[in-house]
């Protein structure tokens, strides 16, 4: 008899390993497709006979219409985004009968990418390079249980909107007391040059008005009315008993894919803390945000490429600053799907690859966009570090140390490039020899490897 079968898809470096890709592929033979966690700060690019997509929050699953896709409770869903991505995809002709949003997922408004731009300018030289869409300021609300879910879309949005107006009440307060602060330290500069001064009840009083007339629009509950409104009549009726679709799917033995988002290094809890998301996207965070209890868990595939890309701040030993970083930067378009920032290239790192498997006890291993170092000339991969003189052989979990760390290349570490175009071989046999011994130097044998962005442009090993 047929088993119920879930497969995680993670990402297994700093996000955009070509997540989408796989599930677009996989989700033609998939019941389910459920997004576990994080939100439009993602960006998942698929390429079928659809057309190109950008997709951030509806899973990939979304082109077969026999999938169901499920926006699941760990998900910090911007509705106004969705909104805009759901008409995106209807425009093209792709039906969303199929799209289903956990009530328990986290709502994201502009005030949080208000709070998330502004969190990071205090930050300063500490930046972490956010893609400044709210994700982070959307889970601390939920962490500290002032959250407001997707099942308040589905009642009288007045009420929303009410309780939303008492979240942002407190949030307007902390803002005036920071403005004030500043206005009182930027007071004593100009006048005592920062030493102790003199303010009289009447300056702070004049402060605190101005510093109320600097809170943004969007921390007002009025600022959303119509927002509210759209979203009940287009977000509400998708809405549902997502857990128990779920949980009938298991009995029914189906095929269920659970969508990671971002990658594991930069997971909340194991990833390069603090140059992280604010979310799980290990698999162990996946099964969480979707709701699946672990003992269904059959597969789980990590993402890799066949290079490594970070965007934002932190550690990256293997980054490439010169001229080979740059013709892969151009040649694999490597610019972020959501933000457009360059990404930062660099070398294969299997000391970061081992510490994914650790973490992640992948059962699968996919390899990514082999098609691009076509061409790079000779390529390197990193087996240690170099920390301060010493040699480091596994990953460290304190970025600091990671910042300091530079990847140590051997005369064995070097790999002979190839220039053949390889994005019709459809046999791991059919590729160039120096490709195939590359993929052996880089990871345990992958059971997919990518050779170019369309949903067939892959090589499934059996
Ligand atoms: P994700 O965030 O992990 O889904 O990855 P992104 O979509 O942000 O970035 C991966 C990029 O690589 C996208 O433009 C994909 O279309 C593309 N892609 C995925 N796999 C391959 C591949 O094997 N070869 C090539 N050339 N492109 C790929
Ligand atoms: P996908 O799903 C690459 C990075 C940001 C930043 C850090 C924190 O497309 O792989 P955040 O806005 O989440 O608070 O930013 O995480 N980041 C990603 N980098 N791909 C992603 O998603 C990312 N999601 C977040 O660049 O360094
Ligand atoms: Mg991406």
């Amino acid at each position: 008899m047929r088993k119920p079968e879930v497969i995680a898809v993670c990402g297994g470096q700093w996000g955009d390993e070509g997540k989408g890709k796989i599930i677009d592929y996989l989700a033609q033979e998939a019941d389910v497709v459920i997004r576990a966690q994080g939100g439009d700060n993602a960006g998942h690019t698929v390429v079928n006979p659809f057309g190109k997509f950008g997709l951030h929050l509806i899973p990939a699953g979304i082109f077969n219409p026999f999938t169901e896709n499920i926006i699941g409770a760990g998900v910090a869903l911007n509705p106004k985004s969705l909104m805009e991505e759901m008409e995106n995809l209807s425009q093209h002709g792709v039906p969303l009968d199929n799209l289903k949003i956990s009530p328990k997922a986290h709502l994201v408004f502009d005030y949080h990418e208000e709070l998330d731009k502004l969190q990071e300018q205090l930050k300063g030289n500490g930046k972490i390079g956010t893609t400044g869409r709210g994700i982070g300021p959307c889970y601390m609300d939920k962490a500290e249980r002032v959250g407001l879910r997707a099942e308040l879309l589905t009642g009288d949005p007045y009420i929303l909107l009410d309780e939303m107006s008492k979240a942002l009440k407190s949030k307007r307060d902390a803002l005036v007391g920071r403005n004030l602060a500043a206005a009182v330290d930027s007071y004593l500069e100009s006048e005592y040059g920062g030493g102790p001064g003199f303010i009289s009840n009447e300056d702070i009083g004049r402060m605190v008005v101005v510093s109320a007339d600097l809170i943004p629009d969007s921390f007002h509950a009025e600022y959303y009315e119509e927002l509210i409104l759209n979203a009940h009549r287009l977000l509400a009726p998708i809405i549902t008993d997502t857990d128990e679709i779920v949980h009938q799917r298991l009995n029914k033995n189906s095929r269920i894919l659970i969508e990671g988002a971002h990658g594991t290094l930069l997971d909340l809890d194991h990833g390069t803390y603090p140059m992280v998301t604010s979310s799980s996207p290990t698999v162990a965070g996946l099964l969480l945000g979707s709701g699946i209890p672990p003992k269904y868990l059959t597969r789980s595939i990590g993402v890799f490429k066949a290079y490594q890309t970070r965007v934002g701040a932190g550690g990256m030993p293997t980054e490439l600053k010169d001229a080979q970083g740059e013709l892969i930067r151009q040649k694999g378009h490597e610019f972020g799907t959501t933000t457009g920032r360059p990404r930062r290239v660099g070398y294969f790192d299997t000391l970061a690859w081992e510490y994914a498997m650790k973490m992640n006890g992948f059962s699968e291993i996919a390899l990514t966009r082999l098609d691009i170092l076509s061409g790079v000339g000779d390529l390197k991969i990193c087996y240690e570090y170099e920390h301060k003189g010493e040699i480091l052989e596994s990953f460290p979990t304190d970025s600091r140390i990671l910042g300091e760390c530079s990847a140590r290349y051997l005369e064995n570490d070097k790999k002979e490039g190839w220039d053949e175009d390889i994005s019709g071989v459809r046999r791991f046999e059919d590729l160039p020899l120096n490709a195939q011994n590359y993929i052996g130097s880089t990871i345990a044998k992958p059971k997919f490897v990518g050779v170019g962005e369309k949903r067939e442009d892959l090589i499934i090993i059996k």
